[in-house]
């Protein structure tokens, strides 16, 4: 028998591999995605795996369908966990699991296999994943079963099975990397209280350190995705890697948060997202143009909801497929362009357009015109406010 183990080549999926063969007694297929976690992250991986006894290892660029089939989606809806998270490491775990359920197909594996903790979001994410794309596959999840409980136990069951204990010194932070962002966790972050070292960040540079001058950046949409950085036309991919450059050296996108995990426990962790929060800046801008009063309120409703599925790993839930069904037609409008003005950490919307603007200069404006007539709101006015005009006439025995 044959499992596919999502591997990223850190001491922690390092180990699972001997003890996979050790433990079930079976041929073991390593899967890396590429998500844009960086070159470093990907160098002499296939020499690794196959150290730690691996017989292949896949690697799969996956970067522009992570963009353009989950991430961008995301965007549309508006989807924010708990206020400020953008998703980051919530939205790839659906990705690499449906490449691991292709894979283990084409392989004939009957079984699948990650380094997540028993702790975390990303063990119930993968699981989720892999139970509505193919039920029969059996989950083995190590973290869960075997008594190594740390990094030095994990360092002797490594030498002990002669596989190689990866040299890269290891950071203090637990990290996840991708296209869309990085988080950090771990070390001086577990007391909200503390403060996050300047050099624990990654992506973005200190705002207090960015440009004293600020950059403009004009983001293209069609349909409530982006298309265009600066008139030009990019792929999601490409689009979002630039926009990470732009918005990292003005120092954009950087969140600390105490959020609640679907176990039931809380955790502090910061993030670093700068196109991406460039990004929601700009959509949600546009749409203050395009949708109206009532419609923004439910979408921004369903949007809470929509977030909260993505998080808790439920990306191929009817329910996730459906709501998208409504934020893809209520989004048939929603292309325009929008004007930012990034300046130390902050990113300001200066102006905004779109052909399916509801914004009319000519009735907006306060000159009188034909289609809004002042001596209309009178009525309006006494019918709108005639309920609290009763209520007050009750109270005061009128
Ligand atoms: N708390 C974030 C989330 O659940 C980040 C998790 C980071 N995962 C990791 N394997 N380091 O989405
Ligand atoms: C893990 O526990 O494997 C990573 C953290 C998380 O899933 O939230």
């Amino acid at each position: 028998n044959k499992v596919v183990l999502a591997y990223s080549g850190g001491l922690d999926t390092s180990v699972v591999v001997p003890w996979l063969r050790e433990n079930y007694g079976c041929d073991v297929v390593c899967f890396t995605a590429d998500l844009g976690q960086g070159a470093s992250e990907l160098e002499g991986l296939e020499e690794k795996a196959k150290a730690s006894g691996a017989s292949q290892l896949v690697v799969k660029d996956l970067k522009e369908e992570f963009v353009r089939d989950y991430v961008f989606p995301c965007l549309r809806a508006g989807a924010i966990y708990e206020r400020k998270y953008l998703l980051g490491t919530a939205i790839a775990r659906p990705v690499i699991a449906k490449a691991m359920v292709d894979i283990a197909n084409e392989v004939g594996a009957d079984a699948v296999s990650h380094g997540c903790t028993g702790k975390g979001n990303d063990q119930v994410r993968f699981e989720l994943s892999f139970f509505a794309l193919n039920p029969k596959l059996n989950v083995v999840a190590p973290w869960r079963e075997w008594d190594i409980t740390g990094r030095e136990d994990a360092i002797e069951y490594a030498k002990k099975h002669d596989v190689p204990v990866p040299v890269t010194k290891k950071s203090i932070y637990s990290r996840d990397r991708n296209l869309w962002h990085i988080t950090h966790e771990g070390d001086v972050l577990e007391d909200p209280a503390n403060e996050p070292k300047k050099d624990m960040y990654m992506l973005t540079v200190d705002p207090e350190d960015a440009p004293n001058e600020p950059e403009y950046v004009e983001i293209g949409f069609e349909l409530g995705i982006p298309v265009s950085l600066n008139g030009k036309r990019l792929s999601p991919g490409n689009l979002v890697a630039e926009l990470n450059e732009i918005g990292g050296r003005h120092g954009i996108g950087r969140v600390d948060l105490v959020e609640d995990r679907i176990v039931g426990m809380k955790s502090r962790g910061v993030y670093e997202t700068p196109g991406g929060t460039i990004l929601f800046t700009a959509a949600r801008d546009l749409e203050t143009l395009t949708l109206d009063r009532e419609t923004l309120q439910l979408k921004d409703s369903l949007a809470l909801k929509y977030a909260e599925l993505v998080y808790a790993g439920r990306w191929f839930d009817p329910l996730r497929e459906s709501m998208d069904s409504f934020m893809e037609k209520i989004s048939q409008t929603t292309t325009g362009s929008v004007s930012l003005k990034l300046y130390k950490g902050s990113a300001s919307v200066t102006g905004r357009k779109s052909p399916y603007s509801l914004y009319r200069e000519d009735i907006s404006s306060f000159e009188s015109g034909e289609i809004y007539n002042h001596a209309d709101a009178v009525g309006f006015i006494k019918l709108y406010g005639l309920p609290m005009r009763i209520r007050a006439m009750m109270e005061q025995g009128i």
